[in-house]
């Protein structure tokens, strides 16, 4: 009662001189779990200043040590899992094994970064000038690739701890300093997280974490002339972000309207089990979930049966009992999901389950009929409802996939291989998984979205890469 987390600065934990919190509600209780700091724009100032100078020095620190250092602050991490699982479980109502989960694939993450980042940064290149015509051979180009200097971070609330150290390690190991931005769902498991890499021993400075109102220093964070880079995953606001921000390198990970594409040959059971998972887990938050089903009108009646038999079986209740769908991360999120359904359901779709709702627990639900006036047709709901539509032809479904202003992710089923490749190849999408639901690991997958679902490459070796510069020297022979 009245405990408000410090922020992170300097290799000190310390409380705002705002005097103000921000409160991070428990979507299942409804009532406060946690208050963080809510920091001021003179405190970001500091931040970034010592982020700055921490930079320097850890940028001459050999790499080898860079990389033991993140060993270290993965194995901490692991040995924490508890704790900051119960953290996600309370501050984002993620369930309980999901949770343990995040925090382990994260610790894994951390480790990878550091094995990778030896080899990637450890070679450079040698070029010579008698390639380029009228050139003799009189000039050495030796590169390496350099640091970019201070980089922020903002993950989402879905998973802060693992999207926050998919962007921390990678800028780690490549010599440079981070300042980190969590969401305000998912904060405390953040800073218990970056308290794993004070224990581990990283030089003051080099990371922190500031917490606080949006509204108060998100502008302020992203404009910062301090800032070298920016790593953002979330929804429109990156959008915002990219047009605010300086002559800085972006990496954005946006929205999604990931499609289920189903050929009449496909396995229905196995993409029954694939719409489950991919469109139903941690409640359908996830960028990458299944947000609409495009299926061949005669196998769609059975592959309709086939996901609401499953669905009949998902467990519905709170994340402490682990269960399929918990309640989503806020009261407007349940709202926006409800209007969602309920214009499709006016517009004349067919409800497969009843429709319920508690609170911020929306009962899952699978929406057939849907057609393309209904705005779920389009829309990301991020929550436990997935819209049907029936398709008459492949082209059709190609189509719809590709009118949307999205496209991070898609899947098509089929046993046909050939075939398969060819929608892969007409899909605007980052990536197309075969046989598969979408999903952004084994982390260092490379991990992208197209038009407004985002701007560069992630997974680890492509973030590594992002965060630095490639550095000249050239020998002038007399
Ligand atoms: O929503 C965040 C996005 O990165 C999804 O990750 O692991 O659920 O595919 P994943």
């Amino acid at each position: 009662e009245g405990q408000v987390f410090k922020y992170y600065t300097d290799g000190e934990w310390k409380k705002s001189a705002s005097g103000k919190s921000v409160a991070i509600i428990n979507p299942t209780t409804r009532t406060t779990q946690y208050k963080v700091q809510a920091c001021t724009q003179e405190e970001v100032n500091k931040v970034i200043d010592s982020s700055k100078i921490a930079q320097k020095q850890w940028a001459k620190t050999p790499l080898w040590k860079r990389a033991e250092l993140l060993h270290k602050a993965a194995a901490i991490l692991k040995e924490h899992k508890a704790p900051i699982a119960e953290c996600l479980v309370k501050e984002i109502a993620k369930p309980a094994k999901d949770s343990v989960t995040e925090v382990v694939r994260s610790g894994d993450l951390i480790s990878y970064c550091a094995e990778e980042g030896v080899r990637i940064l450890g070679e450079g290149k040698f070029l010579v000038s008698d390639s380029f015509p009228g050139n003799e051979r009189t000039k050495y180009c030796l590169t390496s690739k350099i640091p970019l200097g201070v980089v922020l971070a903002i993950p989402p609330f879905n998973y802060p701890v693992n999207l926050a150290v998919s962007k921390i390690g990678p800028a780690l190991i490549a010599g440079n300093s981070l300042v980190l931005k969590p969401p305000t769902q998912g904060a405390v498991a953040c800073l218990h997280m970056v308290q794993c890499f004070h224990l581990a021993g990283f030089p003051k400075g080099l990371i922190s974490c500031v917490t606080g109102k949006g509204s108060e220093i998100g502008d302020f964070l992203t404009m910062h002339p301090g800032v070298n880079c920016i790593s953002f995953t979330g929804g429109d606001t990156g959008i915002a972000i990219s047009k605010k921000a300086g002559m800085v390198p972006l990496q954005m990970e946006l929205g999604g309207k990931d499609a289920c594409i189903v050929l009449e040959d496909a396995d229905l059971d196995l993409v029954a089990a694939n719409i489950i998972k991919g469109g139903f887990s941690y409640s359908g938050q996830r960028c990458t979930a299944v947000k609409v089903v495009l299926v061949m009108e005669s196998v769609a009646d059975l592959l309709v049966e086939k996901v609401n038999a499953k669905v009949a079986k998902l467990k519905v209740g709170p994340p402490e009992e682990d269960c399929d769908i918990t309640p989503v991360v806020s009261e407007s999120s349940a709202n926006f999901i409800e209007g969602l359904a309920k214009d499709a359901k006016t517009k004349g779709a067919t409800f497969c389950q009843e429709y319920k709702r508690d609170g911020n627990l929306i009962w899952p639900l699978l929406i057939d009929n849907v057609r393309p006036d209904m705005r779920i047709a389009w829309e990301e709901p991020f929550g436990p409802i997935v819209p049907v539509i029936r398709i008459n032809s492949i082209e059709e479904g190609i189509h719809h996939c590709n009118a949307s202003n999205f496209g991070l992710q898609g899947c098509v089923f089929t046993k046909d291989i050939n075939k398969a490749i060819l929608i892969s190849d007409a899909m605007e999408t980052g990536t197309v998984q075969i046989n598969s639901a979408p999903a952004r690991g084994p982390d260092h997958f490379p991990f992208q979205g197209l038009k407004d679902s985002g701007i560069g490459s992630q997974g680890i070796t492509n973030s590594i890469n992002m965060m630095t510069k490639i550095k000249s020297t050239v020998i002038n022979l007399p």
